[in-house]
């Protein structure tokens, strides 16, 4: 009697003590050792988070709506405790349940607690899709009623989480139960605090579509890693306001409370019945469709959710001088006869080049490129609109053209999916100045502003040289997925103009419409275009669309390199620009 009471004692305490060895970071057992612990089964084959990845889902017509019991009561809220990894929410018992969806019968609901990262933008769900990393994830947790948590434990559906996504937005609208709930946040550990307010599950959750999912089989993401659980992951995210985001680190005193995604180990993930797998086409830039530009990830294939996105907003002073970052060799740049046709792809407007047609080498690129295409980026019908993807130090500019090279070695198909198999080169527009110095087009409209223009027509105010002749391509291909051929004379060199190609920044990006695909070296120039005024509104005014640019990607781990002198041009630059002066002039 005396004995087994002892052994009873001892296993109680080994296991507190198992269950305190373990950390996210700072101490012995994380994430990495967790398999190490005593009975841990985190090393096992079917482990949990994973990265959903769209492209490899599986419809499953089975996994319909769930019936939720109770999941409006205000007074299913028990308790608050922080017990030193996460934030918890104890429900009362026996009061919250849930089944269908899938699921094998009846669930009773727990308890829910939330994964995050830390106060400076690192993101903190467990599960990502595409590789996209939510800024938290919220668990509810329920257990297959009749069983107990033992044996719950030995059964491989024995536990049913639900993930939600939370995503964070500026909005103002302090939402009433996402505040009270984080008004109990302590970093006392182990403190249970009843919960006195009304707040129901249903509140937290919102509007969130819960028909749309998906379904994996996994395990607990805490030690000791059980693989037990029946996960639901919701593919829309919970929004909730940045400040109160805020609250569970700051308040908890605990950073970067999630565990890295595990192996798939050949795992499918099916998506719920309700769950639109997206073809890659169907994105866009403003709220028309459901691929807006922060849903990218979702499509197939994407990798839009990854960690070397473009664009980026470049802070000068931040950038790294690189001495190898010397000046470009262009072939056939300023050939008149290369450019193919000119595409209204509803988004952007692209001219097509005669490939192996055009070439570019140096730069610091390492290899020799041949330019496919190029393309712009623009902002909406008012005069001060602004519309280039890159920033420099924040400020945006009208328009972005983006000049876009294979490896030369390589296949599109390889191109796309090697690190440097793509150069892309980014160049900032906006309209000429009315000053009568500087500019490359400060011949044609010096010393007029925009009010004159609705006025009166002086030569001075009318359009020009290669810019003109591009214009005029513009009006003929108003319609979506209309194309025209190229038969004037129009070369890319007559329309960069004088900008000094010596001079530019260098990153390490992706392209900046889905897939995304992190495969450019990126080369943004410091001088900008300077163009007629009203070319800049004739890329929305003839296309009918606006605002055709993704915002800027956070940087992650990223340097940005810059040309070391200033305004060092490689002499072969120099021979094709003058190549180039010469044709103007005659
Ligand atoms: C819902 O809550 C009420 C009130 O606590 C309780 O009587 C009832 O059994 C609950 N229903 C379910 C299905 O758990
Ligand atoms: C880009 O990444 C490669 C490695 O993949 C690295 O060698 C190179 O220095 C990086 N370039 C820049 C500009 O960061
Ligand atoms: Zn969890
Ligand atoms: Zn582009």
């Amino acid at each position: 009697m005396y004995l087994s009471f002892t052994v009873l004692c001892l296993s109680v305490v080994i296991n507190n003590a198992a269950a305190s060895e373990w950390c996210y970071t700072g101490c012995e057992h994380t994430p990495s050792h967790w398999k190490d612990l005593d009975g841990s089964h985190c090393g096992g084959e079917r482990q949990s988070p994973v990265d959903i990845v769209s492209g490899h889902l599986e419809r499953d017509e089975k996994l319909l709506n769930f019936n939720f019991f109770n999941f409006t009561s205000k007074q299913s809220f028990k308790a608050f405790i922080n017990n030193g990894h996460t934030a918890k929410f104890l429900l009362e018992d026996n009061e919250v349940e849930l089944s269908g969806g899938g699921l094998d019968g009846a669930y009773s609901t727990l308890q829910l607690h939330f994964h995050w990262g830390d106060t400076v933008h690192h993101p903190g769900s467990e599960h990502t899709v595409n590789g996209h990393r939510y800024p938290m994830e919220m668990h509810i947790v329920n257990l297959k009623k009749g069983l107990t948590v033992e044996q719950a434990l030995q059964d491989p559906t024995g536990i049913a989480v639900l993930g939600f996504f939370i995503d964070a937005t500026e909005d103002e609208n302090l939402s009433s139960p996402w505040s009270v709930l984080t008004s109990y946040l302590l970093s006392d550990i182990d403190t249970e605090i009843n919960v006195i307010h009304d707040i129901s599950i249903n509140d937290l959750i919102g509007d969130v579509d819960l028909t749309k999912y998906y379904r994996y089989m996994g395990s607990l993401t805490t030690p000791s890693c059980n693989e037990v659980v029946a996960w639901t992951v919701f593919q829309e995210p919970i929004i909730v306001n940045r400040i109160l985001l805020q609250q569970f680190p700051l308040k908890t005193g605990l950073t970067n409370v999630y565990r890295p995604g595990q192996e798939i180990n050949g795992r499918q993930v099916y998506s719920s019945a309700a769950v639109d797998l997206p073809s890659s086409h169907e994105w866009c830039y403003g709220e028309e469709c459901e691929f807006s530009p922060p849903n990218w990830h979702l499509l197939p294939d994407s990798q839009c959710g990854g960690q070397r996105q473009s664009p980026v907003n470049i802070e000068a002073q931040n950038a790294t001088k690189e001495a190898k970052l010397d000046g470009f060799t262009f072939t056939k740049f300023d050939d008149k006869q290369v450019i193919k046709y000119i595409t209204n792809t509803g988004h952007t407007v692209k001219f097509v080049l005669n490939e192996g047609a055009m070439e570019v080498s140096g730069g610091g690129l390492g290899h020799i490129y041949t330019t496919l295409q190029f393309h712009f980026h623009w902002g909406s019908l008012s005069p001060d609109s602004k519309g280039s993807e890159h920033t420099i130090d924040s400020k945006r500019f009208p328009m972005e053209v983006h000049i876009v090279n294979k490896r030369k070695d390589l296949t599109l198909e390889n191109a796309v999916n090697t690190t440097n198999g793509l150069a892309v080169m980014g160049l900032f527009i906006e309209a000429t100045t009315t000053t009568k110095s500087g500019g490359s087009s400060d011949h044609n409209e010096d010393s007029h502003d925009s009010a004159d223009d609705s006025t009166h027509e002086s030569s001075d105010n009318v359009m020009t040289g290669a810019w003109k002749v591009l214009s005029n391509y513009l009006e003929q291909i108003q319609s979506i997925g209309s194309q025209v051929e190229v038969t004037e004379d129009l070369s890319l060199a007559e329309l960069l103009g004088h900008v000094n190609l010596g001079s530019y920044y260098r990153y390490n990006g992706s392209l900046t419409t889905p897939s995304c695909n992190e495969a450019v070296v990126w080369t943004v120039f410091k001088e900008s275009i300077k163009v007629h005024p009203k070319l800049l509104m004739m890329f929305p005014n003839q296309t009918g669309f606006q605002d055709v640019f993704r915002p800027t990607q956070d940087l992650h781990s990223r340097k940005i390199y810059t040309t070391a002198g200033v305004g060092t041009l490689a002499p072969i630059v120099q021979s094709l620009l003058l190549i180039y002066f010469c044709s103007f002039i005659l």
